[in-house]
């Protein structure tokens, strides 16, 4: 079955992972007010956002990303797996979502739990997305990176359209209960980013503290950390032995990738598709 899709109210998802049962669980799923959720288009920079929100919890403390898959620190709403129907989770729970907005959590929008939504330059997702898919058995082959650019534009890969998501989400700015965040962000500013989540999240470090969530979610701290680079899955579902999940961690290495054709084919869709929105660092 791997490298089939289902479609759910239009949005295709893989096979395996997902079933049509378990996004209609997560849909109707009870949130409660102090559930943390991150929320991304896949290969945003979820992971990242995962170990720093782990750390801050622990108010820097590393012990938990060093025992805990980072799987089960922030377990997936919408997978066969289900965060929701998983017992004995301690509390504030943390989740990690790709749904787009009109396929998450009712609940969610009647309550006070936060949505951090994680958001990272198109260009630079679809490269991460198109060499992630040579690794991840669920995910269709993507053929030539002309066809793969051509299928992310048009939103036939998995979570539908990238121009849908950030739209959809991005309506949740203003609201107490939302932070909208980017990868180039914490690219530019690791620490300055760490403290806005940590007041989003009411969670006040102090000097030390700061310092250690910082050291341990750099790029080269999360590759070494075996319950956060993935390499504890098997090559059955995640084949590393071509390709790293945690590949390059970069901002722009979509100009290593995209022809001038591309990129200027890209520039057009992504002015119709953003007209009249704010502007965002990769712009
Ligand atoms: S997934 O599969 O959707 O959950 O993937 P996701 O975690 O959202 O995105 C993976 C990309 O994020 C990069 N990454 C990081 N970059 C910088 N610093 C840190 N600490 C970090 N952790 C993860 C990861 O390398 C993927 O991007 P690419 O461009 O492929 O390297």
């Amino acid at each position: 079955l791997s490298g089939e899709y289902f479609r759910y109210k239009g949005v295709p998802f893989p096979v395996g992972i997902y079933s049509p049962e378990s996004v209609r669980i997560a849909e109707n799923a009870d949130v409660q007010d102090d559930d943390v959720f991150i929320v991304t288009y896949p290969k945003s920079g979820t992971t990242w956002m995962i170990e720093i929100v782990s750390l801050i919890l622990k108010d820097g403390d590393p012990s938990w990303i060093r025992s805990v898959p980072i799987w089960e620190r922030a377990p997936w709403c919408e997978t066969i797996m289900g965060a929701f129907s998983l017992p004995g989770q301690s509390s504030p729970r943390v989740m990690s979502s790709h749904l787009p907005i009109q396929l998450f959590p009712k609940d969610f929008f009647n309550s006070k739990a936060k949505v951090i939504y994680m958001a990272r330059n198109p260009r630079d997702v679809v490269v991460s997305l198109y060499h992630y898919s040579k690794i991840a058995v669920q995910l269709k082959d993507p053929g030539t990176p002309d066809q793969f650019l051509q299928n992310f534009v048009k939103g036939e890969v998995q979570f539908g359209s990238w121009f849908d998501h950030i739209k959809g989400w991005i309506r949740m700015q203003g609201k107490e209960n939302f932070l909208f965040i980017t990868y180039e962000e914490l690219q530019q500013d690791l620490r300055g980013s760490v403290e806005r989540i940590c007041q989003f999240l009411g969670r006040p470090l102090g000097e030390e503290e700061l310092a250690s969530v910082v050291a341990h979610s750099t790029f080269g701290a999360m590759k070494a950390n075996i319950m956060s680079n993935y390499t504890l899955l098997p090559p059955t579902v995640l084949d590393q032995r071509h390709g790293a999940f945690l590949r390059k961690g970069v901002c722009g290495d979509w100009k290593n990738h995209f022809t001038v054709a591309q990129s200027e084919d890209f520039d057009r869709v992504y002015r119709e598709q953003m007209r009249g929105l704010q502007t965002f660092p990769w712009d």
